[in-house]
């Protein structure tokens, strides 16, 4: 995507050496900063600190993770001790466990010797595969913005409601969410986006409304608690996320608050469709609710907020009286039953079981208690 109208991903191996780049998200919208990544402590603490999340970018620097440990120390103890580390800096994402085992199941039977340069070949191909991938959830999901358009009797912007950050900043390119948003802006379909700030972290209103601003795209950002009152008064045609973790079943994990939104979306007869690359269907589970692990995060990510003050330099503020106790947690899950579609690389189906196996028949389970036979990709 376009930043300062150039061309940028959100994650890239330097050109001179074997650093990553990345930008350091937890500056966005103030500052533009990048980072090199040079070890596999400092892909860590970037997933753990949030200077990168979103699951597929999160996926995507853990398999550079695994390579900038190679570096270090390319034998067996090397790998499973990066693997590790990595595995430990976040919980929800299931696309974290995907790259990290892709990598491990390809490094293993190597020599030594052989190991940095397949890692980052390999990662760079993961990347490469998530771009991909956006790109076919953006041509399968404009199909959803287009008929709600055409319900319009195509007068009027469609009005589609996101939650969190699933754009760009999200994954290596496009997005997952808003890839069909991107496609229908290409397609010359008026679109408005109602930006879910997503406290604590407020994701919304700070990396998808400066990653929207940066596409030009309408967009207006609302308090999270907002949404139920749009679609109580038709001011919503769709609502459309990401997933951190899909299950089997389709129950559906992604930003606090998803859930609020799917409930209020069901009762208002709003379609609610999720975008799922297939990195982040966990084929292991299936009731979501239950086996799904939840994020909590630091208490003073609800009791202070993070902001541009008035002289301009960035602060954090106390939002809470002197040693209020709070609660973060990050995640929800909404089950399966109030989603309208899942929009997968291979198309849209139901959140179900036999919605998902219709487009990803390899993925064989013969019952719920059975290991499923994943066939790796690449
Ligand atoms: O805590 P975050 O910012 O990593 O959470 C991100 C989300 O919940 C996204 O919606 C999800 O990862 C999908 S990203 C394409």
């Amino acid at each position: 995507m376009k930043v300062g109208g150039r061309d940028t991903t959100t994650i890239w191996c330097e050109a001179d050496g074997p650093a990553v780049g990345i930008i350091d998200q937890t500056r966005l919208p103030h500052e533009f900063v990048t980072r090199h990544l040079r070890d596999v402590a400092a892909a860590a603490h970037a997933i753990r600190s949030m200077q990168v999340r979103g699951a597929p970018l999160i996926g995507a620097t853990a398999a550079y993770g695994i390579a900038l440990a190679m570096l270090e120390d390319p034998t067996d103890k090397g790998l499973t001790d990066a693997a590790r580390l990595l595995l430990a800096t976040r919980p929800t994402a299931v696309n974290l466990r995907w790259a990290i085992a892709d990598m491990v199941d390809l490094l293993k039977p190597l020599p030594a010797a052989e190991r940095v340069a397949r890692a980052y070949r390999r990662a760079a191909e993961i990347c490469a595969e998530d771009i991909g991938i956006n790109r076919a959830i953006g041509e399968h999901g404009v199909a959803a913005i287009a008929a709600a358009w055409r319900q319009k009797g195509e007068r009027g912007p469609v009005e589609i409601l996101t939650h969190c950050n699933a754009g760009w900043l999200a994954t290596v390119d496009r997005g997952t969410a808003t890839a069909p948003i991107y496609r229908a802006q290409e397609l010359g379909i008026p679109l408005h986006v109602w930006v879910d700030e997503t406290r604590p972290r407020n994701q919304g209103a700070a990396l998808t409304a400066w990653e929207l601003r940066e596409q030009h795209v309408p967009h207006t950002v609302i308090a999270d608690n907002a949404g139920g009152h749009l679609m109580q008064h038709g001011r919503v045609d769709l609502c459309l996320v990401g997933t951190d973790r899909t299950t089997a079943a389709g129950d559906v994990a992604n930003k606090i608050g998803t859930y609020l939104k799917a409930l209020a979306a069901h009762a208002n007869d709003v379609p609610f469709y999720v975008a799922v690359p297939s990195p982040s269907i966990d084929w292991t589970i299936g009731d979501g609710v239950r086996e799904i692990p939840i994020e909590e995060r630091d208490p003073r990510e609800v009791t202070h907020i993070v902001g541009r003050l008035s002289d301009g330099t960035i602060g954090r503020l106390q939002l809470t009286p002197d040693g209020t106790e709070a609660a973060n947690y990050a995640f929800d899950v909404t089950p399966a039953r109030l989603v309208t579609g899942l929009i997968t690389e291979r198309g849209i189906c139901a959140a179900s079981r036999a919605g998902l196996s219709s487009l990803f028949p390899e993925v064989c389970r013969a019952s719920v208690h059975e290991e499923p036979v994943v066939r790796r990709r690449g």
